[in-house]
């Protein structure tokens, strides 16, 4: 993907479905054997790859004018690894499949750019359910005739465990907490989803969740919510840029700490009714960040903000208390020129005039969103090898971009 430089993103864009509350709810699908409906559906890799599994499962599918109607159940419980390997996200169908056929056949998640990411709070939470849990070569097998509602401690507030705890416990006979549950607004959408198929579960969006288990899950029509990374990340871009751009279809609530990290580094954001516009008329000013569950500023945010960063007046620390192994697009970024010091979880960028284009690497989406976004500021053309990690979860995203003055080519 071939990406000039100094560009600055002017005009209007609008907000695709978000793909963290997308995946979650179509792995939510299974618990019911009726049919269901999902409204203004991304066309993004994560999300074709997902509904490829379901349909592998052995439910029908179909997507006309950007919906997927989904209509009979599961017949099969081990999804093909050559699916699962592709995202992490098909950990999801394991609460589904537990709940719905008792009993659920994965393999194990190899580990991705970001770190080894295990799944033992899933398993645990699974456990405290009734299931059996064993590991056999590389899969894990969970197994339960009943699920029985119970009270679940997670050690540490998992967006991913949460989601498959609620979903195996809102078929469970009696009443299932989660305590210390992810507070995620996927979560509250995922809760919302479930609940229009007549789950019942209360308290999605705080730290405890309660599920009342019951019998069965009936059909539904559903539209999820914005995708708040996605609308973050050009707000980020319009920041970087210099440029002035509103963003449409956004709920701002999701986004306030992004917001307030914009504004304390001299950018502009003004909110008016379900859009924002953001530009940025001075200097940027260097600021301190620490990436923390929801609603703290989030981790999908950290590399759009380190290119960002690279160019303000002064050192920003910006440390990754998420995931373990999240830098990997400093390396790419100090390509560019950026002057970017990490030590452990901690990043100093020490910004610069300006970058400079050059070939670089993407090695998730975040960071290949980041250095679409160091690429546009920077003197010269940028080349993003792998730039397909970015289609991931980023719908049209060169279309978008050039609809707001970039050039963005294909190569
Ligand atoms: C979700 O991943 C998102 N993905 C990620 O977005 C996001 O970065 C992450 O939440 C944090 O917000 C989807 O929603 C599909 P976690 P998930 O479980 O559920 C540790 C993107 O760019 N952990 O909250 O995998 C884990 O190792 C993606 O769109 C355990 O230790 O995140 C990590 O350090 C990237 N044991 C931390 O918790 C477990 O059983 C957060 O992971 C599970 C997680």
């Amino acid at each position: 993907m071939l990406v000039p430089g100094k560009v600055r993103l002017m005009g209007e864009v609008e907000v695709s479905s978000s793909k963290n509350a997308i995946l979650p709810i179509l792995a939510a699908s299974l618990l019911s054997d009726e049919t269901k409906i999902i409204k203004n559906v991304p066309d993004i890799r994560d999300v074709t790859v997902i509904t490829e599994l379901i349909q592998y499962l052995g439910v029908k599918v179909d997507y006309r004018d950007r919906s997927l109607h989904f209509s009979g159940g599961a017949v099969r419980e081990t999804p093909p690894y050559e699916l699962v390997r592709l995202i992490r996200a098909s950990f999801l169908v394991m609460g589904p499949l537990l709940a719905k056929k008792g009993s659920v056949r994965v393999s194990l998640p190899g580990g991705c750019a970001i770190g080894t990411r295990p799944i033992d709070l899933h398993l645990k939470g699974f456990e405290a359910l009734g299931a059996s849990i064993n590991v056999t070569g590389g899969d894990v097998i969970a197994k339960a005739n009943q699920l029985y509602g119970n009270h679940v401690y997670l050690d540490y507030p998992s967006v991913g465990a949460t989601e498959n705890i609620m979903m195996a416990a809102s078929l469970a006979q009696g009443t299932t907490y989660i305590e210390n549950a992810a507070l995620e607004p996927e979560i509250v959408d995922l809760a919302n989803f479930m609940n229009s198929m007549g789950a019942r579960i209360t308290g999605a969006g705080s730290n405890v969740i309660k599920i009342e288990g019951v019998e069965k899950l009936s059909s539904t029509d559903y539209s999820p919510i914005p995708d708040r990374i996605e609308a973050g990340t050009y707000m980020v871009a319009a920041a970087a840029t210099a440029g002035d751009i509103i963003i449409k279809n956004i709920i701002p609530e999701h986004l306030k700490a992004v917001t307030a990290k914009l504004l304390e580094s001299n950018a502009i954001v003004e909110e008016n009714n379900g859009h924002i516009r953001v530009y940025r008329q001075q200097d940027i000013k260097p600021v301190y960040i620490k990436t923390q569950p929801y609603p703290g500023f989030p981790t999908d945010m950290q590399a759009q903000f380190m290119a960002y960063l690279s160019l303000a007046r002064g050192s920003s620390v910006i440390t990754e208390s998420v995931f373990e192994n999240r830098f990997m697009h400093v390396a790419e970024l100090l390509r560019m020129g950026a002057k970017i010091k990490t030590e452990g979880r901690t990043a100093i960028i020490k910004g610069c005039r300006e970058l400079t284009g050059a070939r670089v690497r993407a090695t998730d989406l975040r960071a290949g969103a980041a250095l679409m976004i160091a690429g546009l500021t920077a003197r010269g053309s940028t080349n993003i090898m792998n730039s397909e990690h970015i289609d991931r979860g980023y719908e049209n995203i060169v279309a978008k971009l050039n609809g707001l003055g970039a050039n963005i080519r294909r190569v």
